[in-house]
């Protein structure tokens, strides 16, 4: 890494508070404020306890600068994202607007987070379609397994970027060619991995992406974006609509006009008035994240990690559980050993911060951890291992 990038970063984490008194690793749940983003989150209730001026077209802005930084940080174009209320709005676009017909299958891997199989399965419920498991390896999505599943009558796969348990990343690439050689849609909830894992979703060929920000994208809960590729956005059949996503020109003093055009991009499918101050904090998040650029995040992120790792595998009270191949690891690294709950107990007395997930302990790593963190996390794991 660039010495002038991990000066930036180790700035970075000055914007941190709570790294003062904790280690926090559970940014795969949700992530800390940082310091902008309640500062941009409280100017704007200031603002409103003040009333003095009208302030509603800021958010129409905000929302619109915030297209085009998620666009860029997914190489997408930004008449192809929209503000999401979290991941969930973008995959029931794909779920209840893509075109399918009657007996059409859904494939979705049987280690799915639930987010991506309850909308499919909602779907097929009310629109008579199948939907079938993808049998996984090792806890892992498996590319071969997901060939064997494909028949006629596949249209749609439904896949995690980043597996929320154990870090596992899909091979994006390539699962994006099989699903083009076979005609079948591409929808991917890249929320484990926005923000940390670079992915530019027309080279990848992904047909509709959904994330929401408030885990890696350092944003409040309850917002996201979506992103629906050109082709899809000419075929889907609207699941919902709301008046915002007809374009006023900003003209808001003469409503009673019922005539008037959708928006021809992903805005159209946005869901009324924006939450503003989840808007406000999301703009001061991803300024931190698109400064100090997502490639040099998850290299931070790696590194430490890696010295995670090399403690772990020198001592054999402890196993990895996730991979650390280059092209499926991710800023998730999960570990067992005897006792996972006494030892996720202990860890949470020392304020290390972080989940026992599927009988592994998980290991969320950002931009705001440091050596430090990870030389903590290690004293605890050394003594218990010994005590045991
Ligand atoms: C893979 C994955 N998808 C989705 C979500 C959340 O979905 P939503 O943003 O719709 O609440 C989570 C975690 O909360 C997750 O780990």
């Amino acid at each position: 890494m660039k010495a002038q990038t991990a000066a930036h970063i180790e700035e970075a984490r000055r914007l941190f508070p709570h790294t003062k008194k904790i280690a926090y690793f559970n940014s795969a749940s949700y992530c800390p404020f940082c310091t902008p983003v309640r500062e941009a989150i409280v100017s704007n209730v200031d603002q409103r306890v003040a009333a003095e001026q009208d302030d509603s077209h800021d958010a129409f802005d905000v929302a619109d600068e915030l297209r085009g930084i998620y666009a860029k940080m997914i190489g997408a174009t930004k008449r192809s994202v929209g503000i999401g209320l979290n991941t969930s709005h973008g995959l029931n676009i794909a779920a209840f607007g893509l075109p399918l017909k009657k007996d059409d299958e859904i494939l979705v891997s049987d280690i799915e987070f639930p987010a991506v199989i309850y909308c499919f399965k909602a779907a097929a419920e009310a629109r008579d379609l199948k939907m079938k498991f993808i049998k996984s390896h090792d806890h892992c999505f498996d590319i071969g397994e997901f060939e064997k599943a494909i028949t006629k009558r596949t249209r749609v796969l439904a896949l995690s970027y980043v597996q929320y348990f154990n870090g596992f990343k899909n091979d994006l690439k390539t699962i994006a060619d099989i699903c083009h050689k076979h005609n079948i849609y591409l929808v991917v909830d890249g929320i484990q991995g926005m923000g940390v894992e670079p992915i530019n979703v027309r080279k990848f060929g992904i047909d509709v992406f959904a994330s929401g920000c408030q885990k890696w994208m350092l944003s409040p809960q309850g917002c996201g974006f979506f992103y629906l590729s050109d082709e899809i956005r000419e075929k889907i059949k609207p699941p919902f609509m709301s008046w915002l996503g007809v374009d006023w020109k900003m003209q808001f003093s003469d409503l009673f006009h019922y005539d008037r055009d959708y928006f021809d991009s992903a805005q159209k499918y946005e869901f009324g008035y924006y939450a503003v101050l989840n808007l406000m904090g999301m703009k001061a998040a991803a300024q931190i994240i698109q400064d100090l650029g997502i490639g040099n995040i998850r290299q931070h992120n790696h590194g430490l990690i890696d010295r995670l790792a090399s403690y772990i595998r020198s001592n054999s009270f402890y196993q990895i559980t996730s991979s650390m191949e280059s092209l499926y690891r991710s800023s998730i690294t999960t570990f067992t050993c005897k006792d996972v709950k006494g030892l996720h107990r202990e860890l949470l007395k020392d304020k290390i911060i972080l989940v026992n997930r599927e009988g592994s302990i998980r290991v969320s790593v950002h931009l705001f951890n440091d050596e430090s963190d990870i030389d903590k996390l290690i004293g605890v794991l050394e003594k218990f291992a010994k005590d045991k």
